[in-house]
């Protein structure tokens, strides 16, 4: 519930309370999904980028794929023409809920040769940028290195645009955050790591194993 809900259930149960049993029970024959990517057309339409952060993570999280979330912006159009649907696309770029980019696909096999060892900085996430799935890179020490997939375990978000805080990472879809030097998740409790990739150093060369 909003801020603003929770102040008026407050200040004004017995409106709040009908608002709120309106809500609960107006929609009775739609799934969440179909609930949430609905939210995504009439936020944009409306134009609230409040509304838009609220809800459209939600529709990610009961199952919309991201193409189907793009799909629900696009479906706003004709009510709310073209610049509230390109500030929506903004916004939920932002947020990683948009399908990426496609990229070409490379005409050699990938490299395996992430770059030298040195050049990739100390206690910080490096984010590369790859055709075969991106990757963070993080020195934990002078020669302690380690490889994950770029992939959020949570739901796949990229964390290439996560908030990197030296330490660790934070999603910028749901907060789920993970231990850089580890990968282990430390925020939820007990959720699933970051993926770690296997490599090795060879001449001072960061390889894929
Ligand atoms: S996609 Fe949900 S926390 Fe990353």
């Amino acid at each position: 519930m909003s801020k603003a809900l929770t102040y008026l259930a407050k200040t004004r149960p017995e409106a709040a309370t009908h608002l709120l049993g309106f809500y609960k029970h107006s929609v009775q024959a739609l799934d969440d999904k179909t609930r949430h990517l609905i939210q995504i057309v009439t936020k944009v339409t409306v134009g609230t980028e409040r509304g838009l952060r609220q809800y459209a993570p939600k529709a990610l999280k009961a199952g919309a794929s991201r193409e189907e979330i793009l799909d629900a912006v696009l479906m706003a159009f004709p009510a709310a023409g073209l610049n509230k649907v390109l500030d929506a696309i903004d916004i939920m770029r932002e947020m990683d809920l948009l399908p990426e980019i496609p990229e070409e696909a490379p005409a050699t096999a990938p490299q395996r040769n992430l770059g030298a060892l040195e050049d990739f900085p100390l206690q910080r996430m490096h984010s590369l940028r790859r055709a075969d799935g991106d990757l963070l890179v993080y020195r934990s020490g002078v020669d302690s290195v380690v490889v994950y997939s770029a992939r959020c375990p949570h739901s796949k978000a990229n964390l290439c645009r996560g908030t990197d805080h030296g330490t660790h990472v934070e999603c910028r879809v749901h907060n789920w955050t993970f231990d850089l030097a580890t990968g282990r998740c430390l925020q939820p409790e007990g959720g699933a790591g970051l993926q770690v990739i296997p490599t090795l150093v060879q001449e001072g060369q960061l390889v894929l194993a």
